[in-house]
Formats: structure tokens, C-alpha cells, sequence
């Protein structure tokens, strides 16, 4: 159900910076409305002169958008970040400023979860080294400590998004999967959870790690760990550099406890291309190392497109604010013949009361109503009757705790 919303699509500003994917330029467009697209990044004294009259923005990666720019933003909705990190924004001052951020963490998974298998057979063929050799002019053909990855185990440290996807592709070709979460998770495809990191340690011949960087994952595999691990056993990093401790992997390596290693992400990662990089693991033998490519394909970049400009149109279309990472998410489903009204506020007692009041003093009816609050910041949607809601969206407006509020239809 598309609702007729209060503003007129072709007059609301999008502005979308360093060449967006064109699936979400195309999507916009399908819904009406017409984003303007810049193919560079823009500077913050540049953003600040463009940003007033934009209510959507898009970027990526390179666009930082300080609290300087905020306050220049006179009528800025929301900020699409089109990649996984949002260190680029300054997320509590857009949530103090009425502002949710959206990114898109997921769509990347399966190109994760193909390098990671990738990676395995190479491990188990002892491939990349054998590539090295040859690029050098040595012919190294021999079977010596070279397998099949098929009857094998593999064990997934970590089982949310991308976790599963690699046990599923393992399973195609015949290996054994186990996964080890601190959350009970219902398994895909025949896989078994776990009930210790060292039980998973035990059992596997890969051990492929995907989980999020925390207090608790630093450094989650170390020396201790490696050795509960099988003689020979592979170990794979593509999750968050600082899960592992690179010298205890260095001489795992070269002990032999270790068969293979690969490794995309790094604790320290080079900030530009230009940078030479070096780490522990440099130069040794059968490990694979990449420049935190795993999720870095074009189906990811289009994917990426896509789920953004989706959540950027559930937002001003319907108000949902799913998926935000610095606001709070609320989501209501739509109700035939009433008026949607969306109020940010500075999350105090007593808002919902005095709002609520504001309605029942007018005689007004609430047909739905959520509100959810993050850190200082509360958002509520509620939907009312036609007749009243001008009225209440403008005595809401007036309360000395809204941010800001907006009648969507
Ligand atoms: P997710 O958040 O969907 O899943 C992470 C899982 O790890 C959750 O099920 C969680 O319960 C579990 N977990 C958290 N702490 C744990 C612990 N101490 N022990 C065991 N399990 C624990 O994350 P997703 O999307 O599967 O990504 C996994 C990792 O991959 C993340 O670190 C992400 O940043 C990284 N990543 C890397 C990319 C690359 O280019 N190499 C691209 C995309 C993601």
C-alpha cells in the first residue's frame, strides 16, 4: 500500500555523492523521485554550501559529514551511508539533530562467504604458495601435504550472517560444518553447533572466524587457542583484524602446528593505496594474504545500492527507521484512513504523556502508536484521524521537547 505522503516527491532533495550505484539511483526514480548525482566526494566546506535544502543524503566512504555540516543542514531527513562503516558521520550529533543513518552491513555476505571457501581449497592445495613460486620461476609439482577439502571439518567462529553462508557452501562441497556462537542459533543445512570455542577448536580442520569486533573477540584466537587446535589444522580471518593475535598465528606457521593461514582484515590497515603495507605474516610460507577484499565485488556494490535506497524510501515514505545505527528503530505497519505523524524528541519522562494529551484534548483517536528511544533521542510514529492530525502535528511541534515533526500523509 503506497500512501499518498504530504510532500510532492519531484520537490524533495536528493542529493547522492561519490557515484552512488545506479540501482538505487533507478530505484528512487521508479518512486518518484529525483536524486541528483555527483560522481565525487564532496569537502566538508563544499558540503556545508550544499547541504541547506537537502533532505536526503547519499554517500560513501570519503564524504564526512561533521557536526559543522549538520548544523548547515536546514532541512536534512536522513544520511544513506552506501558502504558498512559509518565512522564518517558524526552519529550522535545527527541523532541529536532529528537525522537517522542507514548502511547497508549485509550485503556483502555471500561474497565473504565465496572468498572464505575460496581461500580453504587454496589453503588445503597449498595453491597460493605454489603461484608464488612459479611467478618466481620455480616449478614446484608434488602432492606432498596437498588435500581435498571434501570429508573434511570446518569450523565457523561466529554463526550471523555470513557464518551460515559459508557452512552451506562447505556442506556443497562436502565438508563436515560445525559453528561455535555465543548465541543459540538455529543451524542451516546440516551443520551442529557447538558449546565451547575449544570443543570447535578440537574438531576442525579449517577454522574460519566471523564475528563482529568486541571486548570480548579481541584477540579471540592466540597462542592458547592455536594450540587446542589439530596438528596441521587452517586457520581463516576474514571477520575484523583484532580478533587475532598475528604473532602467535607467525609461530603457529612456523612451528608446523599451523598447515595454512589466510588473512583479509588486519588490526592496522594502510589508509590508502598508496601505503606500503607490511605484517607478522608477511612472506611466509602457504598463507594468503588480501587487502580486506572479502566483501569487495560489483553484486556487493550493487547490492549495497540497493538495500540503502529501500531503507532510505521505507524511511520517507512510511517513517520506519529499521536498520538506522544511530537512532532508535521503530517500524509500524500502515493503517488504511488515518494520518501518520513522526515526532523526534529529546528522550525525557513525560513526552508520550504530553503528546497523548495534546490528542485527547482535541478529541482525537490513536489508531497505532510506537515509540522507542536511543540514548537522548526518542522517536515515535503515531497515526491518528484526518481530522485532527494538522491540528496535533502543529501542538506537537510546540512542545519544547521536539526535535522535529513531520505529518508523512
Ligand atoms: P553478524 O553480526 O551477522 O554475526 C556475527 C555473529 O558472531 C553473531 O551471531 C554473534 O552472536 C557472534 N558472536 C559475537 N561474539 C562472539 C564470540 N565472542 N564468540 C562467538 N560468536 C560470537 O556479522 P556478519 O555479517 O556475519 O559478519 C561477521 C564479520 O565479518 C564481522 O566482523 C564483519 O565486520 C566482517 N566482515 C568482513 C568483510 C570483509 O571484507 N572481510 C565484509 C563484511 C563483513
Amino acid at each position: 500500500m503506497q500512501k499518498q505522503v504530504s510532500f510532492p516527491r519531484e520537490k524533495f532533495k536528493i542529493l547522492l555523492l561519490e557515484g552512488v550505484h545506479p540501482a538505487c539511483v533507478e530505484k528512487l526514480q521508479q518512486a518518484g523521485y529525483q536524486p541528483e548525482l555527483l560522481k565525487n566526494a564532496l569537502s566538508e566546506d563544499e558540503l556545508v554550501k550544499r547541504i541547506p535544502g537537502v533532505h536526503l543524503l547519499g554517500i560513501r566512504s570519503k564524504t564526512r559529514v561533521s557536526k559543522k555540516v549538520l548544523e548547515a543542514a536546514d532541512s536534512l531527513l536522513a544520511i544513506g551511508c552506501f558502504c558498512i562503516g559509518t565512522d564518517q558521520v558524526d552519529l550522535s550529533a545527527a541523532a541529536l539533530h532529528g537525522v537517522p543513518v542507514f548502511n547497508a552491513p549485509f550485503s556483502n555476505t555471500r561474497s565473504v562467504a565465496e572468498l572464505t571457501l575460496a581461500e580453504m581449497v587454496m589453503l588445503a592445495r597449498r595453491a597460493a604458495h605454489k603461484s608464488q613460486l612459479l611467478h618466481r620461476g620455480v616449478w614446484e609439482k608434488s602432492a606432498d601435504g596437498c588435500v581435498e577439502v571434501r570429508n573434511k571439518t570446518v569450523g565457523l567462529v561466529g554463526y550471523g550472517h555470513i557464518g551460515p553462508q559459508v557452512g552451506l557452501l562447505a556442506e556443497a562441497f562436502g565438508m563436515k560444518v560445525y559453528y561455535y556462537d555465543i548465541l543459540g542459533k538455529l543451524p542451516f543445512g546440516n551443520a551442529t553447533q557447538v558449546a565451547s570455542l575449544k570443543e570447535l577448536l578440537a574438531l576442525s580442520d579449517f577454522v574460519s572466524l566471523h564475528v563482529p569486533e568486541t571486548a570480548e573477540t579481541r584477540n579471540l584466537i592466540g597462542a592458547p587457542e592455536i594450540a587446542q587446535m589439530k596438528q596441521g589444522a587452517f586457520l581463516l580471518n576474514l571477520s575484523r583484524g583484532k580478533v587475532v593475535d598475528l604473532p602467535a598465528v607467525k609461530s603457529g606457521v612456523e612451528s608446523g602446528k599451523l598447515g595454512g593461514v589466510a588473512v583479509d582484515v588486519f588490526p592496522e590497515e594502510p589508509a590508502s593505496n598508496d601505503e606500503v603495507f607490511s605484517c607478522p605474516l608477511s612472506g611466509l610460507d602457504n598463507v594468503i594474504l588480501t587487502p580486506h577484499i572479502g566483501g569487495s565485488t560489483l553484486e556487493a556494490q550493487r547490492n549495497i545500492g540497493l538495500e540503502v535506497g529501500t531503507t532510505l524510501l521505507k524511511f520517507t515514505e512510511v517513517g520506519s527507521t529499521t536498520g538506522a545505527v544511530n537512532f532508535p528503530q521503530v517500524e509500524l505497519p500502515l493503517v488504511r484512513e488515518s494520518h501518520r505523524i513522526l515526532n523526534i524528541h529529546r528522550n525525557v519522562p513525560g513526552v508520550l504523556s504530553s503528546i497523548n494529551t495534546i490528542i485527547a484534548q482535541m478529541g482525537g483517536n490513536i489508531q497505532a502508536q510506537y515509540l522507542n528511544t536511543l540514548g537522548d533521542v526518542g522517536y515515535l510514529i503515531i497515526d491518528v484521524d484526518q481530522t485532527i492530525s494538522a491540528a496535533v502535528k502543529s501542538k506537537i511541534d510546540e512542545l519544547p521537547t521536539s526535535i522535529r515533526t513531520r505529518l508523512l500523509f
